[in-house]
């Protein structure tokens, strides 16, 4: 396989990760087939794709002509099977090892035998994921960022038995839909969460040991290192939950302090102040 053989790319789940990718991928040119779980979150994660691609007409960064000529090639389905064609797929659902594996399972025998399959994971273990394959070197790991068609970062995670061949294939996917590649080890965190995590964790331990507020915070970096972001709004627009699900996998494998979650983060995910997307984290918003 190779790029110029990349017609189709299939995205397993159409969440906030999911549906840049999607968009992505179908401003690029590529037909996409994206799978939802139901009708709800299907139409949900089409509604947000389509909202994206008018943001985007509306800031003059793409014509009308190119989002209704991308929209139309974005399908949906509530079905793996429809990935039969499907030259690429990235699993994009939810962090969790034993779905994953059972998606990877699924496409493994749904796919055509040269297709690549990869895996959007912030923090799983891409190998054992291809594991769960008969093609283990034809996966990998597409870690995007978020937001996608803005974020111009893709870090490809080659797994212990990736090919040299499907890397070289990821890197040629990264530059067509117009993101520059570093390539990582299948290590927790791979190169991005490795070094943002402990610092974001660094600042709830501040935060709470009451070196200064959080918009102190938030406003140094942002001043003091041109961030677009300080680390508090940064957290809340990822989300808490996802930040503590990297954590834990991170201190699980590495067993070293810089990772471990502190109470305060892991009292707020309990009470539910996820961010951004719950309404509240450590700032609250209105819709
Ligand atoms: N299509 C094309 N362009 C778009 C677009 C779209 N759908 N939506 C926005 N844009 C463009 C805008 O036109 C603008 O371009 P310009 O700078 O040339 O004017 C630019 O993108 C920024 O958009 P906005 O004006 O809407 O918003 P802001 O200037 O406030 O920036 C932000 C928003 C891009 C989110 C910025 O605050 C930022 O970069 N924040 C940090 C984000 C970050 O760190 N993400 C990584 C999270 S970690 C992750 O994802 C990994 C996981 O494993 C945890």
């Amino acid at each position: 396989m190779d790029i110029n053989s990349i017609k189709t790319i299939g995205v397993v789940g159409c969440g906030l990760m999911g549906a840049g990718i999607v968009e992505t991928c179908a401003r690029a040119g590529y037909s996409v087939i994206v799978r939802e779980v139901n009708d709800g979150l299907l139409e949900k994660g089409l509604k947000r794709i389509r909202a994206s691609m008018a943001k985007g007409v509306e800031k003059g960064k793409l014509a009308q002509a190119d989002m209704d000529a991308a929209m139309a090639r974005i399908k949906g389905t509530l079905s793996l099977a429809d990935f039969k064609g499907c030259d690429l797929v990235v699993e994009a659902a939810v962090e969790n090892m034993d779905l994953k594996k059972t998606i990877f399972t699924e496409l493994d025998t749904i796919c055509r035998p040269d297709t690549i399959l990869a895996s959007n994971t912030s923090s799983l273990c891409v190998t054992e994921m291809a594991a769960a394959t008969e093609r283990p070197d034809k996966v990998l790991g597409l870690h995007f960022f978020n937001p996608v068609p803005v974020m111009p970062l893709l870090e490809i995670v080659r797994a212990l038995l990736t090919s040299d061949e499907t890397v070289e294939l990821g890197c040629a996917l990264g530059d067509k839909l117009g993101k520059t590649v570093v390539v990582a080890k299948d290590r927790p965190g791979f190169i991005a969460n490795l070094l943002f995590v402990p610092y974001a964790l660094d600042a709830i331990r501040w935060l709470d040991a009451g070196l200064a507020g959080k918009e102190e915070i938030d406003t140094t970096m942002k001043l003091g290192f041109n961030h677009p972001m300080g680390p508090f709004t940064l957290m809340d627009f990822v989300g808490l939950d996802t930040l503590l699900f990297i954590a834990d996998a991170m201190y699980a494998e590495f067993k070293d302090s810089r990772y471990a979650a502190p109470p305060l983060l892991r009292r707020m995910v309990q009470a539910g102040l996820f961010g951004r997307k719950s309404g509240r984290g450590f700032y609250t918003y209105t819709k």
